[in-house]
């Protein structure tokens, strides 16, 4: 049995790692931070009986600035695949955190690829890192390809250009099997919170619930290329079966705007959206209702109170300065070509397939809050 070491495991992109190694029938191997409260919800569904022999799913506890740490887990796994998903990564916080992004983000890296080749592991272990498309910040080509010359924008895009570097520079300095995945953004239903594309999906599933009146957003007009993590785990896995480490693009080639992301999610549920003013003063008011998508998905006891604040046409989408990053990524669109002919990799979601599946669960998990709301009932099961 092969065995993965998946730093981030509990991550968004670690637990869809996780699943699809294991049911590929690998042993896999996570690094989880102690945290205050339980934080392995994304992988609890894996995780079996401590005490069972034939485990597939084993935790350590550790952190990406802890060198001695990262070192004994390796010696101790011995894998043959490291996964290096862990990270800050988000782009905004990096700018109040700069320091702490560069030490595990950039150093982190150079943490592992070091373990590796100091325990002699550099025959038997391949790494994968996780690097971005927010290498390429200030776009000097569109589409971006493997070619185009990266232009950081964030502490965060700064310390995964060591990242990215220091990763080739181990590969030709010491032969050792370690591979970029340049990813563009993927999202899911799992997705952190805090970025957009989950925060616009739960927004609008509690203001299709009455929960919620307004959402404040940041920059509308950046336009992203936006993949399925479900997808893009299969990329990692392909990336490291072949026999020469490279780089590869992940990307589905289209790219779309926040505003227009928001629209479609809306009309994902039935509610009409429409947008008036400019940069700070633009607003999002409800101005319609498609009666029977919103009975489909939202369901026909919701319906009156929408309906109302459909033909008040209230704001529902606020601008809120606060979101603004200090440098921008104005524009992402990645040519995937070469994963395409070389990994053979295709993505099963589109952007429309992707929204499907983000406002539905999130609808379902708004609900419970809603009948926590309604009922006062607090024993629910908020998770399951
Ligand atoms: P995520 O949901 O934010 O997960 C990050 C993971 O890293 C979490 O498990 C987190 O642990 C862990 N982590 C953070 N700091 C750590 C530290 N100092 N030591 C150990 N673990 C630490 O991110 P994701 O979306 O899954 O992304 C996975 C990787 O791909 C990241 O490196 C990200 O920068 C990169 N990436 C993501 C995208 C995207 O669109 N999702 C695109 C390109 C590249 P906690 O759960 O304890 O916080
Ligand atoms: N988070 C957030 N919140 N972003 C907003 C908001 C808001 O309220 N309003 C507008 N935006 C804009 C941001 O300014 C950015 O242009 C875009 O939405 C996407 O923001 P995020 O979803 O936070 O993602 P990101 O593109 O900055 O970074 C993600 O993708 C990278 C790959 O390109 C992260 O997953 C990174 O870790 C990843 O490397």
């Amino acid at each position: 049995m092969k065995k993965a070491l998946i730093t981030g495991i509990t991550g968004q992109d670690g637990a869809y790692l996780a699943e699809y190694l294991i049911k590929k029938g690998y042993v896999v191997h996570g690094i989880k931070r102690r945290a205050s409260m339980f934080n392995t919800e994304r992988i609890d569904h894996l995780y079996q009986e401590p005490f069972e022999e034939n485990r597939n799913l084993i935790l350590h506890y550790g952190d990406m600035t802890d060198s001695m740490n990262l070192t004994r887990i390796i010696q101790e796994v011995q894998p043959d695949e490291i996964y290096n998903l862990a990270a800050m990564s988000h782009v905004k916080v990096s700018f109040e955190v700069p320091e702490y992004t560069g030490n595990a983000d950039g150093l982190g890296t150079l943490r592992i690829l070091e373990a590796v080749r100091l325990l002699n592991m550099t025959d038997k272990t391949r790494i994968y890192q996780a690097s971005t498309s927010e290498l390429y910040g200030l776009v000097q080509q569109v589409p971006q390809t493997e070619q185009t010359p990266f232009y950081p924008r964030s502490p965060y895009a700064v310390a995964k250009l060591y990242a990215y570097w220091i990763t080739v520079n181990y590969r030709e300095a010491y032969n050792i099997h370690a591979s970029n995945g340049i990813l563009f953004n993927h999202e899911s239903p799992t997705r952190g919170e805090t970025f957009v594309t989950r925060k616009i999906t739960r927004a609008l599933s509690r203001i299709a619930l009455n929960l919620q009146q307004t959402v404040y957003m940041g920059n509308l007009s950046s336009q992203r290329d936006w993949g399925h993590a479900k997808d893009y785990v299969k990329a990692m896995y392909l990336i490291l079966q072949q026999d020469v480490p490279d780089d590869y693009v992940i990307a589905t080639g289209i790219t779309t705007t926040i505003r227009d992301f928001i629209l479609q999610a809306a009309a994902e549920i039935g509610l009409e959206i429409s947008f008036e003013g400019e940069e700070k003063n633009e607003r999002g008011l409800l101005t319609g209702i498609n009666k029977d998508v919103f009975v489909e998905k939202v369901g026909e006891e919701h319906l009156e109170s929408i309906k109302l604040r459909a033909l008040k046409n209230e704001q529902v989408v606020g601008v809120e300065p606060a979101y603004f990053r200090p440098t921008e990524v104005e524009l992402l669109m990645g040519d995937a070509t070469k994963a395409k002919t070389i990994l053979g990799w295709e993505p099963e979601y589109d952007l429309n397939a992707l929204i499907k599946d983000m406002m539905q669960s999130d609808v379902k998990l708004m609900k419970k809050d809603h009948h926590l709301k309604v009922t006062g009932f607090d024993t629910l099961n908020y998770f399951e």
